[in-house]
């Protein structure tokens, strides 16, 4: 199958996002940006449209989908028993990276959205791009992140074409994404409300608005592979050489290097900028020093640019918990697999 990768220029748009709106009707596979990562999108109404998602993907038939809408309105549509919680998130949050776990109503999406759960995952992005592509198709889109199951998310047009050539039809390439890494999933079945992922909509954010929200460091999430039992679940988002967190410390790294260079091992280096003289063979400047929101954006693609190196092995800088800090640094602890180098 040929890819066609569009890209958005503002004149002439119209046509392209009715190109990708009759690819999405005609059961076909559409990439787009959100203001987070970029989504791999279908029908989230056709069985085998959604069914072409997790084999583009390679991704495990149980781990259902998030639905996007255009309206907040539509959460009355496509789900049921809907808590007051779930509008005052809408209301504050929409549109925005939160997905909202709430009940679904029966028959209305395709079963292997949900995999099977009589539970729905719904999210209104602010993005633009996003929005006019809801608009345009009328269509509720079923999106997961638009990469091969396992490699980090991806946050330009780029990335998806690296991973999704020959196998979906259209990309819309709106450029790189804001906030790079993926919304926060907020469970709303459960009393308290939990959050299964971390995202830039904290637990911090959330509490004026509902209360009491659950939140373990050990979020449930299970990212791209099917859930599994507790201490599998940190194996993904992973480049093929093994990452290793370390302090943003210049001494630190710089010892840290010299020793694994001593071993005969190539380093690649994720730090933020002015980590350049640490004598590591790869570095990839990743935001700023105590700026979590300036790592965010960055990280993936840091990430993925270490698999075109040869290096042995990465050392990734941690960040700040503050903020989008935790969910940054969930992102880093699932991609280093707990590994941490300690002076
Ligand atoms: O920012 C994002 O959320 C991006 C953009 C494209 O919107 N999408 C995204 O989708 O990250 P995906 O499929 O890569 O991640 C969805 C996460 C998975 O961890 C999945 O297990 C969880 O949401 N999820 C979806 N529906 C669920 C449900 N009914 N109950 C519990 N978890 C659910
Ligand atoms: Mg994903």
């Amino acid at each position: 199958m040929d890819t066609v990768m569009s890209q958005l220029k503002g004149e002439g748009d119209e046509t392209r996002f009715r190109d990708a709106a009759k690819i999405l009707k005609n059961g076909g596979l559409v990439a787009f940006p959100t203001e987070t990562v970029y989504g791999l999108g279908a029908d989230a109404t056709n069985e085998e449209a959604v069914a072409d998602i997790y084999r583009a993907k390679g991704r495990p038939s149980d781990n259902p989908l998030i639905v996007h809408i255009g309206t907040a309105a539509e959460i009355e549509r496509y789900a049921e028993e809907v808590p007051e919680s779930a509008w005052k998130c809408a209301e504050a949050f929409w549109p925005g990276p939160l997905t909202l776990i709430v009940h679904a109503k029966p028959g209305v999406f395709a079963p292997s959205v949900t995999a099977g759960l009589d539970t729905v995952g719904l999210r209104m992005p602010a993005h633009p791009v996003a929005l006019e592509l809801l608009k345009t198709s009328g269509l509720p889109v079923a999106a997961p992140s638009a990469n091969t199951s396992g490699k980090p998310s991806p946050t330009c047009a780029e990335h998806v074409a690296a991973d999704m050539e020959g196998k979906i039809p259209y990309i819309l390439d709106g450029g790189p994404t804001g906030i790079g890494i993926e919304s926060t999933v907020l469970d709303l079945t459960s009393e308290p409300p939990a959050i299964l992922r971390p995202g830039a909509v904290t637990a911090d954010m959330l509490r004026p608005v509902i209360g009491e929200v659950n939140h373990s460091a050990e979020a449930a999430d299970a990212g791209e592979e099917a859930p599994r039992a507790p201490g599998m679940k940190y194996t993904h988002y992973s480049p093929d050489a093994p990452v290793w967190l370390i302090e943003p410390d210049l001494g630190q790294i710089r010892n840290a290097v010299t020793r694994l260079r001593g071993e005969g091992k190539r380093v690649a280096l994720i730090a933020p900028e002015g980590f350049g003289e640490t004598g590591s063979d790869w570095y990839f400047p990743t935001g700023r020093l105590n700026d979590p929101a300036s790592v965010s954006g960055k990280l993936y693609a840091s990430l993925r640019a270490c698999d075109g190196t040869d290096a042995d092995i990465i050392l990734a800088a941690t960040v700040d918990d503050a903020g989008i800090g935790g969910a940054v640094m969930n992102r880093l602890n699932k991609a280093a697999g707990g590994r941490t180098i300690r002076s």
